[in-house]
């Protein structure tokens, strides 16, 4: 699959779930649609990174590196309340929503400025076969990636 094919569907995924998290009443709905989106956060972040970004900041462009330093950051901020809600024990109390939440808004946005800045910058800059090629290796290192 052409690597922003695959990325926008781990993307729509993600969104998904976060609505799942931040609106239903139900602790066991919550905790297991969180088991699912910390997994597939953790493979799609480390494996976009990989395959998207290093290419990314590797580019003579400096607008085009911008974009994936941009990325990497956004990741780091993800990783750093993933980590903070991994230790919330109940999803339902006020605490846990809130960084759920926040959670939501900082993903969405990433997610928006993905599929605008990054993907243009991935399409001008890599031929339809590469960027196929990179969709491959995405799909595999996915799988590598523990969860
Ligand atoms: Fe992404
Ligand atoms: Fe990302």
């Amino acid at each position: 699959m052409e690597i922003t094919k695959a990325l926008h569907t781990d993307h729509m995924e993600l969104k998904k779930l976060l609505r799942t998290i931040t609106s239903s009443e139900e602790a066991d709905e919550i905790t297991s649609a969180f088991e699912e989106f910390a997994a597939l956060l953790k493979k799609h972040a480390r494996a976009e990174e990989k395959v998207v970004y290093e290419k990314l900041v590797g580019q003579s462009d400096e607008e085009v590196q911008q974009d994936g330093y941009e990325g990497y950051t956004e990741h780091m901020l993800a990783d750093t309340l993933l980590a903070k809600l991994k230790e919330g024990a109940d999803p339902l109390s006020p605490e846990w929503q809130a960084e759920a939440k926040v959670m939501k808004e900082i993903l969405e946005h990433h997610i928006k400025e993905e599929e605008d800045a990054i993907f243009s910058d991935v399409r001008e800059t890599f031929e339809m076969s590469e960027r196929k090629e990179m969709g491959e290796q995405f799909e595999e290192l996915k799988d590598e990636i523990p969860a």
